[in-house]
C-alpha cells in the first residue's frame, strides 16, 4: 500500500469513526424498570430488571444493551420536522429507526420476539431506562426527556402537537449510572407518576428527548394500566369486621 492510499484509509476510517459517533442516538431501551433494591437504586443490570418493552422490541436478538443503533434497522428514531411523525413507522424520519407504529390489534406489538407489554396502576411510579449513547457528558447541555400519555385511552396514535399538550413528566437526560471509561452504553433512566385520575386502559407512551434545538428523537409504547385494587383485606375468621374498614 503506497504512503498516500494508507493516509487515504486512515482519513476514511477516521471518518467512519465521526460519523458512528455523530450518529450514535438513544431510544427507549426499556420502559418499566424495576429496581432490586430501594434503597440502591440504579440502571446497571445489577440494580434492577426489565418487566415492559416498547413496541416491536427485539428482545429476543440478544443484542447487548446500548447496541440496538447497530441492528437493522436501527432502533433509534430522529423525527423529521417536515412531519415530526409521532412513532416511527421505519419511512419516515431523518434517522427512520425500527417500526413502532401502533399495531392491530395493540397485543401484535408484543410477545414471541418481541418484549411484553407494560402495565401498572394509576398513581404508580414507572422507570425508563435508555443507553447515554455518548450525550450524558459534561459538555453536553441536558434538553430533557418528556414523557407524553394522553388522558384516555386513544384509537389511534396522537399527532406530535398533540402529545405536546399531553406530557405527563419532563425526565433529566444525564441521570445515569455512569460506566466509566464507556459513555456510549452508560446506562440512564428516569421515573414518573402515572396520573391518579387515568381510568383503567390501554394508552400509548411516548419517549421523546431532545439532542439538540428541535432535534428529537421519541419511542413508543404501550401502557395497560389496571384497576387499581381497593386493599380490602378479606375478612378473616375472629377479626372483627371493622378493622378491615379502619373504623
Ligand atoms: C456521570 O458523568 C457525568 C459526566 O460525564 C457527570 O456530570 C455526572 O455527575 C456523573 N454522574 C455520577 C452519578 O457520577
Ligand atoms: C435518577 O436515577 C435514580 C437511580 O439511579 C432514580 O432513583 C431516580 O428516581 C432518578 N431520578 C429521576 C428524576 O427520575
Amino acid at each position: 500500500m503506497s504512503a498516500v492510499r494508507t493516509k487515504f484509509v486512515i482519513l476514511a476510517a477516521a471518518l467512519a469513526f465521526l460519523v458512528a459517533m455523530a450518529e450514535a442516538h438513544s431510544w427507549a431501551d426499556c420502559v418499566d424498570w424495576r429496581f432490586k433494591d430501594p434503597k440502591k437504586e440504579g440502571w446497571s443490570t445489577k440494580d434492577g430488571e426489565c418487566f415492559g418493552w416498547a413496541r416491536k422490541f427485539p428482545v429476543t436478538s440478544k443484542t447487548p444493551f446500548g447496541d440496538l443503533d447497530s441492528a437493522s434497522p436501527n432502533r433509534h428514531y430522529q423525527q423529521n420536522p417536515k412531519d415530526f411523525t409521532s412513532c416511527s413507522d421505519g419511512k419516515h424520519g431523518r434517522e427512520p429507526g425500527a417500526d413502532e407504529t401502533r399495531q392491530n390489534p395493540i397485543s401484535k406489538a408484543y410477545g414471541g420476539r418481541y418484549g411484553t407489554m407494560a402495565s401498572g396502576k394509576a398513581g404508580d411510579m414507572m422507570c425508563v431506562r435508555w443507553p447515554a449513547k455518548n450525550h450524558a457528558v459534561k459538555n453536553e447541555k441536558d434538553r430533557g426527556v418528556f414523557i407524553s400519555m394522553p388522558p384516555s385511552p386513544t384509537t389511534s396514535d396522537p399527532k406530535q402537537k398533540d402529545l405536546d399538550d399531553m406530557v405527563i413528566a419532563k425526565l433529566s437526560y444525564k441521570n445515569c449510572s455512569n460506566i466509566s471509561g464507556d459513555t456510549d452504553h452508560t446506562p440512564c433512566g428516569g421515573c414518573f407518576k402515572i396520573p391518579s385520575d387515568r381510568k383503567p386502559g390501554t394508552y400509548m407512551v411516548q419517549w421523546r428527548w431532545e439532542l439538540n434545538d428541535n432535534e428529537w428523537y421519541t419511542s413508543c409504547w404501550d401502557l395497560k394500566v389496571d384497576a387499581a385494587t381497593k386493599t380490602k383485606p378479606k375478612s378473616k375468621a375472629g377479626c372483627p369486621a371493622n378493622l378491615e374498614t379502619g373504623l
